[in-house]
């Protein structure tokens, strides 16, 4: 089959890759030239495991093109994806749709038989039918049918989830629209992945509702983390008492500061606004996204509290900056919140991250960016493991305990067991696990009924 998507960003060039991988023809379009230039030449613009490999085999095996002419790209063309980023609008929270509709025009111009226009950007309930307006009215003669297919793809797994999907989501009423598409995801079909076809708008608010069901999961987890440490009892183990029950399952059950990243800030924002919009508030995500804000910078209170109260002039070493560990993504970055804050307490932070550097110099300030975790640490009263990436899972705190200045280790990913960290000498913080001493802090308070009624006790 012959495959068109519309922006090399993200979502674009992993699924443009899996697509010729499968063996399709395809075409990343975008109107960036020194881009595409990088891309023809084999350089991939962001950080994702595998993906450079998978853009130089498909390159050289001439399934996978990059070009900035639409227009050409879409002679012969079944499919064309609409790939492009769906930013927080400015100001009120909606999806800025404008890359989507400038998409959409051009497409119209570019139609001349039958051709499905699949979305997979991440876009409101209700943009499917804008964009058919949109290709209509510029074209009025176009022959076509405009799809959702939401991408489910997480950064730092996007092969293999593109690969082995839990679910491939398509939503439209179109006959010829649904065998083009069943032909497109035949590969993995034959693997099994379920095709769930519903209707354009059922599909497009299934992408809002995995997220923001997986951000309330985080912020769940997270505050029962804070209750657990309010009580004395261990979150991971509760995260597992509860996980293995089928109905809640064990996934996203990982309490740490906060979720970040491009979608789950942006996605239940814009996913709360629609809803506001239509008169019926989901007062659940509303709530989601407040809590998580908070807990950012709630955070560096924490660090604060293992440093005795008080960071003024002390020299602390953040280990992971990005949202997560597999990305150079720092968009809404919970470290970014807990650096500035420690830096507002009158903190020195010194940072070290294997692959967000780059971007993180773009939006810190002041910060010593090191070469390597140890050097990070170097002279630190107190050093914070915000993201785990793998390079911080076996650090030699015996050569820590040699380098830094103070005995502090704050975890807030839970990625090393407390006596670990502890035989060393260090204090060590983490999320909803606590010590026997602050165990002690927290006692039940005894309440009885003052008096029960004769007949009123038992079921
Ligand atoms: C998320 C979804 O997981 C994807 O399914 C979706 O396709 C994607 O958004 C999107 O809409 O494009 P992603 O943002 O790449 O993917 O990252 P996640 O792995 O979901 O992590 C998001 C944040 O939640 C990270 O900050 C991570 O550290 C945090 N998290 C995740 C936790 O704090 N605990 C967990 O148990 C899981």
């Amino acid at each position: 089959m012959r495959i068109v998507l519309v922006g090399a960003g993200y979502v674009g060039l992993v699924s443009g890759a899996c697509f010729a991988d499968f063996g399709h023809v395809v075409t990343c379009v975008d109107n960036d030239a020194a881009k595409i230039d990088a891309l023809r030449a084999g350089r991939i613009p962001i950080y994702e495991p595998g993906l450079d490999e998978l853009v130089e085999k498909n390159l050289a095996e001439e399934r996978l093109n990059f070009s900035t002419d639409l227009k050409a790209a879409m002679a012969d063309a079944e499919a064309v994806f609409i790939a492009v980023g769906t930013p927080s609008r400015r100001g009120d929270g909606h999806a800025d749709l404008s890359h989507v509709y400038t998409v959409a025009r051009e497409i119209a111009r570019s139609i001349d038989d039958f051709v499905v226009v699949a979305t997979k950007s991440t876009v409101p309930v209700g943009t499917g039918d804008a964009v058919e307006r949109i290709i209509r009215e510029t074209n009025p003669d176009a022959d076509f049918a405009v799809v959702s297919n939401p991408e489910f793809l997480r950064e730092g797994a996007a092969i293999t989830d593109f690969k082995r999907p839990d679910r491939i989501v398509i939503g439209t009423d179109d006959e010829r629209a649904r065998v083009v598409m069943g032909e497109v995801y035949r590969p993995l079909y034959l693997n099994q992945a379920p095709l769930l076809f519903t209707a354009r708008r059922t599909s497009e608010l299934i992408k809002y509702a995995a997220n923001a069901f997986l951000a309330m999961k985080i912020t769940f987890i997270n505050e029962i983390a804070d209750l657990c440490e309010a009580t004395g009892a261990d979150v991971q183990e509760v995260a597992r008492g509860i996980g293995l029950d089928n109905r809640i399952g064990s996934k996203f059950l990982h309490a740490g500061p906060g979720y970040g990243g491009s979608c789950f800030p942006k996605d239940t924002q814009a996913l709360v606004v629609t809803a506001q919009d239509a008169a019926t508030p989901l007062r659940l995500v509303e709530t989601t996204i407040a809590v998580n804000d908070t807990r950012k910078r709630a955070m560096a209170r924490k660090v604060t509290a293992a440093c005795g109260g008080k960071v003024l002039g002390k020299t602390i070493a953040v280990l992971g900056l990005t949202f997560k560990p597999n990305t150079d993504d720092m968009r809404e970055a919970p470290a970014v919140s807990i650096v500035r804050a420690l830096q507002d307490a009158g903190a020195r932070v010194h940072a070290y991250d294997p692959a967000g550097m780059d971007q993180a110099r773009q939006l810190l300030d002041d910060v010593v960016f090191a070469a390597s975790a140890y050097d990070c640490a170097e002279g630190a009263d107190a050093l914070v493991i915000v993201t785990e990436w793998d390079a911080f899972r076996a650090l030699d705190f015996k050569r820590l305990a040699e380098i830094m200045r103070g005995r502090i280790v704050v975890d807030l990913r839970n990625i090393y067991q407390p006596e670990e960290i502890e035989r060393h000498g260090f204090v060590y913080a983490s999320i909803g696990r606590t010590n026997a001493q602050s165990r002690s802090a927290y006692v039940l308070r005894e309440t009885e009924a003052e008096e029960v009624p004769a007949g009123a006790a038992g079921e």
